[in-house]
């Protein structure tokens, strides 16, 4: 048994402003937290003091919007820059960004727009990947993203484009699972056969978060509690990626804290229930999971550069007293 089956799932919130006071006021028992990195950076005042005052009790990610690594615009040197600046202020767990590019000509969309799946393009992408690695020096995670459409071109699937992403650079994958399912509706693909395409072994950390469904397409909108399929798709996932941190995106009609923190903590029972999940698998996904687990020492992630980074960050800041751990892995396990 590997030393991460020995623990809890270990469960964030991204960092809102509006919760700030809150936290700043109870220290709440929640096991990381996430920020936006562009919210943090190239700032001071008080949300970077507040900043540096959670990252002093908790483990920190650093995620990010802007990096635009599928833009044929040059790397904005000045953003990494920032990027780590503001890396070596909190010494984050990772610094992730998605799968996609956000403008061209300078310009900013701000939003997180699909990449031709291509040859040309995995290699366009790998390249800026070992450039932003060598420049943060660590290795980029990478989310899948939420997508509305494909390109006709795309001669590769997503979760293949994003193996071979792993193997050409080394960077790591962030699952995003309400992405998958959003991204699978919408483009009439299967999500299980998704994430069992997906290489485990790469994943560090998963996503889960709302959507608005619109019948005939689904939003991916982060404004409000995580749909039931998402749910039950998590649990088939984490037969996949069993001992990654779990995060919960709620970035728009953000709730009170306890609401938000009571959503994310929904996962220990899918968690719980995952030998159930394990019924679920088909044969063949089965039968991939279980070579993986067994190669691996029953835990389909070896990452030992980086997943263990969280429980050890975890523990580290533990002693400060405001994480209880060995209570919640007595109620897990
Ligand atoms: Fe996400």
């Amino acid at each position: 048994m590997s030393n991460l089956d020995n623990h809890a799932p270990r469960l964030g919130l991204g960092l809102r402003q509006a919760h700030f006071t809150h936290i700043l006021a109870n220290w709440p028992e929640v096991d990381w937290f996430e920020i936006i990195s562009e919210n943090f950076m190239r700032s001071g005042g008080r949300a970077h003091h507040v900043l540096q005052q959670i990252a002093e009790r908790y483990p920190i990610s650093m995620h990010g919007v802007s990096l635009s690594i599928g833009s044929t615009d040059p790397l904005d040197l000045e953003y990494l820059h920032a990027l780590k600046q503001l890396a070596m202020d909190i010494d984050p767990l990772w610094i992730s960004d998605h799968l996609c590019w956000t403008g061209i000509l300078g310009a900013n969309t701000h939003d997180l727009l699909p990449v031709p799946l291509t040859e040309q393009c995995l290699k366009h992408i790998s390249t800026r990947i070992r450039t932003v690695q060598d420049m943060l020096e660590r290795p980029l995670i990478l989310e899948n993203p939420a997508s509305y459409l494909s390109f006709g071109q795309s001669e590769i699937a997503e979760p293949d484009f994003l193996r071979l992403l792993t193997e050409e650079t080394g960077c790591g994958l962030l699952l995003d699972v309400n992405n998958v399912y959003v991204t699978c509706f919408n483009n009439d693909l299967d999500p299980k056969q998704y994430i069992a395409a997906l290489p485990a072994q790469r994943v560090v950390q998963m996503h889960i978060s709302g959507h608005r469904h619109h019948g005939t397409h689904i939003i991916d909108t982060h404004d409000g509690p995580v749909a039931e399929p998402v749910w039950e798709l998590f649990q088939y996932a984490w037969q996949h990626v069993r001992g990654v941190p779990v995060l919960l995106e709620w970035d728009n009609d953000i709730p009170s804290f306890e609401v938000y923190h009571a959503e994310v903590l929904k996962a220990r029972a899918y968690i719980c229930g995952d030998t159930l999940a394990g019924q679920a698998l088909d044969g063949q996904h089965a039968a991939r999971a279980l070579e993986q687990s067994r190669h691996d020492g029953c835990v389909s992630n070896p990452l030992s550069f980086m997943v263990p980074d969280v429980y050890a960050a975890v523990d580290r800041k533990a002693d400060v007293g405001v994480t209880r751990h060995n209570a919640r892995v007595g109620e897990i396990v």
